[in-house]
């Protein structure tokens, strides 16, 4: 049955039909007025080859600096339309990013210029350190610290560059495929008649019908044909299979070329399901004919392999080489369709085509990946410090029909000690999909069954229209439903109620309303969510949003929302709106709040501010387990780390090899999440029989031992920005053959390399290690051996073996003893497992918090690092230190802290925590003593010769067990082994 047969809205199919992606219920670039348009300017330059000339330029006496040296403006003109002006600015920030802004000016109308108000965490602050100086073809900014770097803003034509050390990294209409569609009025071809003024604008008078003239004009001799072609395309109104888009504004789409000169690879502009390192998609040997796509899309059975959109859309490009990594993020809300072109290995050519909205482009000029990431977050935020529990696993499906149901399923995984953190509770929960209200026959006691099995439910962005139905009609009353293209009324369109509205989330007058619904305890004289917890936390669907009747399943784009803007400018925002609206309505339910979990579908920049999204629904088969990793690595670059994938597949009924395998890959994923459709069998991993059962049991285990990596890495990445999840290039910018990698991948600083195996009947896996390093089986503690120029080795994979490497250099910090959820484990000892390089050293970090409050912001955590240094001849030195003591000025979630206590408030909570246990791996040879520094007492060890880190061999790693320690966690201390 098709999913959204449910609600009678499409024909039924019959069991057992194939189903498959509809690709005509989406556009193709040809079938998208201006993108057609887009892609057409860009053929007309290819083939006009050097005689194409930008006719957008600088009006060298507008330019100007202003005072602070901090801002350049000026004028451009196109020659095609010299009465039509448009104003430029560029900005340097302070960490070296170039802000390049461009709109019309005094135009008809006004272009959409909000996106950036939404994405970004704050006004960026300008440098006071460049300097700018104007000569006769062009403006340029010097700036660095070793004045490396420069911005050179061209004349005529109009071309903005980034260099770097007088390389060019980054530039903008290098090839002349800038074009910002003016607003016009619409004008009859054949006539020279006064055109109809456009709705809501009222008469344009004179000036307007001078210009209608002139355009007709102009048109029989076409002299502007050469850029924009011979024929008007779409530019007024426009047909997609039943749909016609009215367009009142007419055309407005903003095209611009951004090439990467001297970089060969091109990642990030999630979501699409594709390679890591994009490939083509014109010019020279394209993998695929159509352009990337950003328009965030609710796809039936989407492709494995595809540059159609996705759910969401993050319009950030990195581009890489073995010299730098640079980053463009290019801030528009509407649909966005992206050609990527690899003339050669050496360099980059990118073709952005977007139907509305402002040019405001960022250049962000690395050098290095960790740069690149610094100056993303530091624009649109870092992923927030999750609530320690929503590391744990989740467990999924549509649907736990009864309250019954769930307190079954988590009884079983009770009985068979399978550890799970989360039950959710998909749409079927609520009666006629009306969310925040319990079908009561299947569930009379929600509170209490969401308390006994930590139940969170899902609450999508429609509303039933339906007057019964508090929230739709508290919502109708205070005007803040989307509105129909005529700005009257209420849209209307189908979802899974049925008939129903859409809040507008861009309307201020729905945030607290939204905000107040959540709130358990009655707010007077208003309806709220009164059977519902603290502790209830929310899952985000359908916020593209999905409309079953819409065109391209989504809501029309001519649309209203607040501020009159149409839904076409703001579409790809829209879904972020309401994810972060609900993660502040679940935070603002508790004084003083508690961390929201908030898991969304829909997302764009700066939804990592909100929570976790995941890759929607997916199929259950091989190809889709493995593009599943590179999304989910796609997503970790678009600084949204805490992303994961239906574990099991969406569709379908994964036999039980293909499961096991896919929660290896889910466990090592940021977000682990199983996941089934409601036509699936269950497939709950306690109905798996042996050995699939006792195989994913000790995966949850594994994922368990791991929470403290896991927490580490985000808080890592809450304060760095540095990505969760992260592919070679990051680990090894140099190292070119790592470039295209993207199916194995570190974990965080913690040096946990994993490969997860998508490969029916796999029992062995290849992997690749850049460097001249140890690498340790984590399972069996087998070292092999990398080298410098790179090596592909062979290792076991069969069902039960997952390919997980500790890289030699690191120290891990795990949980070993079983529990049946994560809250049992705050006061479990810890176990440090020393990988010792090469050379003989390692370093690893922990941190802890309460993992509920944001008394982490106060400074209230632990954060330890944990070092190994050689001691005297042969000996080793493991040490551990406060962190936060030394590194108090580190922002955590956004704040500085100005002063650290080590005896703070949380490290008194853990003050017993011990370390039970030390795992040295690879030392030369067998101590003679084991000691903490200053005491004479012999510690308890045994030690299994073996491959000592230094011996250029593979074999199994010389093991060295110290048990019990005595050392507590909170504590400085030394261990010293001689
Ligand atoms: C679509 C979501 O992607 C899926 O995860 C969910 O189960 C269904 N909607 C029903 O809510």
């Amino acid at each position: 049955m098709r999913f959204w047969s449910l609600v009678g809205v499409v024909t039924l199919l019959t069991a057992g039909e194939t189903l498959a992606f509809k690709a005509h219920d989406f556009k193709t670039c040809s079938q998208s007025g201006f993108c057609r348009r887009g892609r057409a300017l860009s053929a007309r330059a290819k083939e006009a080859k050097s005689s194409w000339v930008s006719p957008y330029s600088v009006e060298p006496s507008s330019v100007s600096i202003s005072a602070n040296q901090a801002v350049f403006s000026a004028a451009v003109k196109s020659s095609l339309y010299p009465e039509i002006n448009f104003g430029l600015e560029v900005r340097i920030h302070d960490d070296g990013v170039a802000r390049v802004r461009m709109d019309e000016v005094g135009g008809l109308r006004k272009r959409y210029d909000e996106a950036a108000s939404w994405a970004l965490i704050a006004e960026p602050t300008i440098s006071k350190d460049v300097k700018w100086t104007t000569g006769k073809k062009d403006t340029r900014a010097v700036y660095g610290q070793k004045k490396e770097i420069e911005v050179v803003v061209q004349h005529q034509p109009l071309r903005i560059s980034l260099l770097r050390n007088g390389k060019e990294q980054i530039v903008l209409n290098g090839e002349g495929l800038l074009h910002m569609e003016h607003f016009r009025n619409k004008v009859e071809a054949t006539t020279t008649e006064q055109p109809e003024p456009v709705e809501g604008e009222g008469a344009e008078g004179e000036e307007s019908s001078e210009k209608a003239e002139e355009q007709v004009v102009l048109k029989a001799e076409n002299p502007r044909a050469w850029f924009e072609g011979d024929t008007e395309d779409a530019l007024f109104e426009e047909t997609f299979s039943s749909w016609t888009d009215s367009k009142p504004k007419g055309p407005e789409s903003l095209s611009i070329d951004i090439d990467f000169p001297n970089h060969g690879v091109v990642y990030g502009i999630p979501q699409h399901a594709t390679r890591l390192a994009l490939p083509s998609t014109t010019g020279k040997d394209p993998t695929f004919d159509d352009p990337y796509r950003l328009y965030n899309s609710d796809v039936f059975e989407y492709l494995a392999s595809s540059p159609v959109s996705l759910y969401g859309s993050i319009p950030l490009m990195h581009a890489h080489s073995t010299e730098s990594t640079v980053a463009v993020f290019h801030v528009v809300g509407s649909d966005t369709w992206i050609d990527v072109s690899h003339e050669s290995d050496k360099s980059t050519q990118t073709h952005w085509i977007s139907e509305s909205g402002i040019l405001d482009t960022f250049l962000l000029p690395g050098p290095t990946a960790e740069d690149v990431f610094k100056q993303y977050t530091r624009l649109t935020g870092t992923s927030v410090m999750p609530a320690h529990w929503s590391l744990g696993y989740h467990q999924c499906r549509w649907n736990y029909v009864s309250s019954e149901d769930v307190r079954t399923v988590q009884q079983r995984f009770d009985e068979e000690d399978m550890p799970v953190d989360v039950f959710w509770l998909d749409i079927e929960y609520a009666e006629d999909h009306k969310y925040f209200m319990w079908k009561d026959k299947n569930f009379p006691d929600p509170v209490e069954m969401t308390n006994d099995v930590a139940a969170n439910v899902i609450v999508d962005p429609h509303l039933k229209r339906n007057d019964d139905y508090p929230a739709f009609k508290q919502a109708s009353d205070l005007g803040i439903l989307v509105k129909p293209p005529s700005g009257q009324g209420e849209y209307e369109g189908w979802c899974w109620p049925g008939s129903s509205s859409w809040t507008d989330f861009f309307n201020p007058a729905s945030w607290d309303w939204w905000i107040n619904i959540f709130k358990p305890n009655a707010v007077e004289g208003r309806w709220t969510w009164t059977k519902s917890t603290t502790d209830i936390h929310i899952w985000n669907d359908m916020n593209e949003p999905s409309v079953f009747n819409g065109p391209e399943i989504s809501m029309p784009r001519d649309n209203i929302h607040y501020g009159g803007w149409e839904h076409r400018d703001v579409h790809n925002i829209n879904g972020m709106l309401f994810s972060n609206l609900t993660y502040q309505a679940v935070a603002a339910r508790t004084d003083p709040p508690q961390r929201p979990f908030v898991l969304t579908r829909a997302f764009y920049a700066g939804s990592q501010r909100f929570g976790a999204m995941w890759t929607g629904d997916n199929l259950g088969t091989w190809e889709h387990m493995a593009v599943g990793i590179k999304m989910v690595l796609a997503n970790n670059l678009g600084g949204f780390s805490f992303a994961g994938s239906d574990v099991g597949g969406f569709f379908g009924n994964p036999e039980p090899e293909m499961l096991v395998r896919w929660y290896q890959v889910g466990a090592f994923a940021p977000f682990f999440r199983a996941h089934a459709h409601i036509d699936t069998k269950r497939r709950e991993p306690f109905l798996l029989d042996e050995p699939y059962k006792g195989i994913v049991k000790n995966i949850l285990r594994l994922r368990y031992t791991l929470l403290s990596v896991w927490y580490t890495a985000f808080r890592e990445t809450s304060v760095t920005g540095m990505p969760i999840l992260r592919p070679q290039f990051i680990m090894f910018p140099k190292d070119k053959a790592g470039f295209t990698i993207d199916d194995q991948y570190y974990i965080g600083s913690s040096g946990l390399l994993v490969k997860p195996v998508t490969e029916k009947g796999a029992i062995d896996a290849k992997v690749y290690l850049a460097e001249d390093q140890v690498y340790y089986d984590y399972l069996t503690n087998f070292a092999y051996r990398g080298s410098s120029k790179g090596k592909e080795i062979t290792v076991p994979a069969a069902l039960h073996q997952l390919p997980l490497f500790l890289r030699g250099g690191s120290i891990l910090a795990t949980r070993e003893r079983p529990r049946r959820a994560s809250s049992l484990m705050h006061h479990d000892p810890f176990t440090l497992k020393v990988a010792l390089s090469q050379a003989g050293t390692a370093r690893g970090e922990l941190y802890l918090d309460d993992g509920v409050s944001y008394d982490h912001t106060k400074g209230y955590f632990i954060w330890r690092e944990f070092s190994a240094a050689k001691s005297g001849k042969k000996g080793v030195r493991i040490t551990s230190k406060d962190l936060g003591k030394t590194k108090p000025a580190e922002a955590v979630d956004g704040v500085s802290l100005a002063s650290y206590d080590p005896s703070n408030k949380f490290v008194q909570s853990v003050a017993d925590v011990r370390v039970e246990k030390v795992v040295v791996l690879g030392l030369a040879g067998k101590p003679s003593s084991v000691k903490v520094e200053g005491q004479n007492e012999e510690l308890v060890w045994e030690y299994v010769p073996g491959v000592a880190a230094s011996e250029k061999k593979d074999g199994n790693a010389s093991v060295l067990v110290i048990k019990d320690p005595r050392v507590l966690v909170k504590d400085d201390w030394a261990i010293v082994i001689q």
